[in-house]
Order: C-alpha cells, then sequence, then structure tokens
C-alpha cells in the first residue's frame, strides 16, 4: 500500500535545486517546455500551442496532486528561483506498490546534471516517503540522454519493449532497502 498524502506540498530541497509545486504563474516556463520540439522529440505527446493551454494543463496537474493521484515538481534553481524543467511521479499503484516518473529539462538547463540530482531526490521521496517498491520508465528506444540518466540512476532496462508501444523501452527502479 503506498502512503500518498500530497497536501502540504512535499518541497524538496537538493545541493542546487528547489523542488517545488506548480503555480499558474509558470504558465510561460511551462509553454516554454511543452511547446518545444527539441524536448517533444521522444515524448510522443500533443505539444502546447498556447499559453493557455499550459493553464490548463497546471489547472489538471494542480487537482490530480489535490486527489493525491499524482505529484508534479517544478526544478528550480535554488539561488535565482529560475524555472529549469519539471519532474512527476503518477500511475500510482496500490496493488503493486509502484508508479512511474516523468521528467524534462528546458534545453539550456540540459547537460549540467540537474536532472540526475533532481531525481535522486524524488526516488529517494518515492522509496522512503511513498514507500513505492518499484518505479517505472518509459524511454523512447533513441532516446539516448533519458536512459543514460536512467541507467545512472540505477534503472535496469526490461527485457521486453513496452507492449502498448514498441518503440518504447521499459526501465525499473527497486528499493533495495
Ligand atoms: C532526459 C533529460 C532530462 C536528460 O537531461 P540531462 O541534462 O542530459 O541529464 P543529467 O541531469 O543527468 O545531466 C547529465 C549530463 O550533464 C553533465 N554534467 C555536467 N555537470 C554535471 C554535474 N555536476 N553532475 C553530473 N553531471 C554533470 C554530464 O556529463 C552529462 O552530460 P553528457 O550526457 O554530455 O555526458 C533531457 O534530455 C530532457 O529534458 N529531454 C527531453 C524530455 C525527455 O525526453 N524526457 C524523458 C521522458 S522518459
Amino acid at each position: 500500500m503506498t502512503n500518498r498524502l500530497f497536501t502540504p506540498f512535499p518541497t524538496l530541497i537538493t545541493e542546487r535545486l528547489t523542488l517545488r509545486q506548480l503555480l499558474l504563474s509558470d504558465a510561460q516556463d511551462i509553454f516554454a517546455l511543452r511547446s518545444d520540439s527539441e524536448i517533444n522529440k521522444y515524448l510522443g505527446r500533443q505539444p502546447s500551442k498556447t499559453v493557455e493551454d499550459a493553464r490548463h494543463f497546471i489547472d489538471i496537474i494542480t487537482e490530480n496532486i489535490k486527489k493525491n493521484e499524482s505529484i508534479y515538481w517544478v526544478i528550480t534553481l535554488t539561488e535565482s528561483k529560475t524555472f529549469v524543467g519539471t519532474i512527476c511521479l503518477f500511475e500510482f499503484s496500490d496493488q503493486h506498490n509502484n508508479c512511474e516518473i516523468g521528467y524534462e529539462l528546458l534545453r539550456h538547463f540540459q547537460g549540467k546534471g540537474m536532472m540526475k540530482e533532481a531525481a535522486s531526490k524524488v526516488i529517494e521521496y518515492a522509496v522512503q516517503t511513498i514507500k513505492v517498491q518499484t518505479i517505472n520508465a518509459f524511454t523512447h528506444k533513441n532516446n539516448q540522454k533519458s536512459t543514460k540518466l536512467l541507467a545512472q540512476l540505477e534503472f535496469k532496462k526490461s527485457v521486453e519493449p513496452d507492449k502498448t508501444s514498441p518503440d518504447f523501452c521499459v526501465f525499473t527502479f527497486s528499493n533495495k532497502i
């Protein structure tokens, strides 16, 4: 059984980063992230076309967090409060004690080890506080940056591709505690 209670919002702090709640005032940055063709390249999602799409997305995420269905952090630089990306846990299963992870960084902030730093903290929170036993990541077979990140985070690649979308690989992190 997972322990999901996302109110009050669990802000997380790492060496360089603060992972905080998503706000309506993030709409412009969320739009920048979700409309960028390079970021969307392997995600198989509909790109945001307007800032209004981003606001709608923020409303949906906020509702899901209120219902403890998923959790979504904005990754910011602690010193300057700059928005650098997002990371989320979703598709929780109480039956299997697991969930899925998703993440993205604005282009300018890639290649600096920021997602490794953020994801390590989120995985620690998922295991220690939510008490999931495994975390799944579905990543496109050509998404080398994501695949490299998952290997560094000790996710293991499943031999079976994702049954519903064969271009995606399944990676799983198992809690060894
Ligand atoms: C997937 C994604 C988040 C990976 O971002 P990233 O910046 O490459 O990942 P990391 O934070 O782990 O950074 C690693 C890189 O930073 C470099 N780096 C620089 N300073 C570093 C530091 N202090 N510590 C660690 N690594 C550092 C590493 O050498 C590495 O670079 P390399 O890949 O050229 O060797 C990014 O490519 C992205 O947002 N993609 C679009 C969205 C997406 O596909 N998401 C996946 C959904 S499944």
